[in-house]
């Protein structure tokens, strides 16, 4: 149990908000270190950005989060169709429904609105997975970090890079926390029962007898040539070793008509547990994610990204990742080196360890 820092005072509302799949992994150790502290209202707030069972309804339940308090149910739509949906339904619901903070996680478009929503109320804002930088513009979640952290009056921060470069855009030091990885802490909890799972053996797989792929960055699935150029180099590699790859429903859109391949495998997203479950027994992954590159590395299972940059640096420097942009031959190359066992032993950072929620718990708390 955390201390509670107030107990005599009405309990401090602070709303969560969550849109999409990656959200969830985060939220869910927060939730839960959070929950039922004396003093502390938790009002978890799903913008409904993802809306399949597939997207949202299975990290629900698989992660143990409670049913969210508010369903904004926005859907899919363009950029600012999705974020001004998003404004309007959370302003309206935080105008009758006073908060005393915002707690919003990752670079998702739900991040950004309900971070400018919370800014024109003078709620705080407090940012975890804050500080990270692609360096890239085009990528809309490098716009969602640089607005989320703009109004943002608190950091917390996974990684020493993300400290730096919130110091170097003149953020307080006092107002950034090194936690470590909340992502992770899912990972570690729910690490022995993915295991137990052993889901390679619904796809016919040997554990450490295969490889995993994930795309979804419109960089690389929007574009119908690129998209075809990935797959090809996709299909040699399958020749190799089998790859198992889950769709995300903006990638299965564009891969209609994709011939059946016994090496490369196409499956519909698959649940929390099934995908770590395949993730720590594969033999390398394959993708454009970037939770995926950080789950790798506290894993130790190599990762070959599909970008020309990251803003998780530390999973390249330190961690089991390289990064292979757009360079297919980079790909084949690094792969075989997989194969043959010449591929870098990568070492997990530090404070990925399973309690960055509960840091972030006792800062919340000390208010
Ligand atoms: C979003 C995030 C991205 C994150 C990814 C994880 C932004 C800008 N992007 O991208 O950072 O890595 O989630 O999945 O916030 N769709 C469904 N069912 C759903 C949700 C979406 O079929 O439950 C389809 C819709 O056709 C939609 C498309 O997927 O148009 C893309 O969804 P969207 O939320 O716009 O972006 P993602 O590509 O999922």
């Amino acid at each position: 149990m955390l201390a509670d820092s107030r107990p005599s005072e009405a309990p401090k509302r602070i709303a969560l908000v969550v849109g999409a799949r990656p959200n969830l992994v985060k939220a869910a150790p927060l939730l839960h270190a959070l929950n039922k502290q004396r003093g502390l209202q938790v009002v978890m707030v799903h913008t409904g950005q993802h809306y399949d069972d597939a997207m949202s309804g299975v990290f629900l339940r698989q992660l143990d989060i409670r049913e969210p308090d508010v369903h904004l149910r926005v859907g899919s739509g363009s950029h600012a169709e999705q974020t001004a949906r998003i404004m309007v339904r959370l302003e309206r619901y935080l105008r009758q429904n006073p908060v005393d903070r915002l707690l919003v996680v990752g670079d998702v478009n739900s991040t950004l609105a309900a971070s400018l929503v919370a800014a024109k109320l003078c709620v705080p804002i407090d940012h975890v997975e804050a500080g990270l930088r692609s360096g890239d513009r085009r990528m809309p979640e490098e716009i969602n970090r640089l607005v989320t952290d703009s109004v943002a009056s608190r950091f917390f921060a996974s990684e020493p890079a993300a400290v730096s470069n919130l110091l170097s855009e003149g953020k307080d030091a006092a107002s950034i926390h090194h936690v470590g990885n909340v992502m992770i802490d899912s990972l570690v909890r729910l690490l022995p029962a993915a295991k137990r799972r052993k889901a390679w053996r619904d796809h016919g797989l040997r554990p450490g007898q295969f490889a995993v792929a994930t795309l979804h960055r419109p960089a690389n699935v929007d574009d119908p040539r690129r998209l075809q150029l990935l797959v090809d180099a996709l299909q040699r590699i399958g020749k190799r070793v089998p790859i198992l790859f889950p769709v995300h429903p903006r990638t299965r859109r564009r891969l209609r008509g994709l011939r059946p391949d016994p090496g490369l495998r196409l499956t519909p997203p698959l649940g929390y547990l099934e995908f770590l479950s395949l993730m720590s027994q594969s033999r390398l992954v394959i993708t454009d994610s970037g939770g995926i590159q950080e789950e790798t590395t506290a894993l130790g299972i190599p990762c070959l990204t599909l970008r020309e940059t990251t803003e998780r640096p530390i999973t390249v420097t330190m961690g089991s990742n390289t990064l292979v942009g757009s360079d297919l031959a980079l790909l084949e190359a690094k792969t075989e080196d997989v194969l043959a066992g010449r591929y870098k032993a990568g070492r997990c950072p530090p404070l990925w360890d399973g309690k960055a929620a509960r840091r972030i718990a006792t800062i919340l708390l000390g208010d």
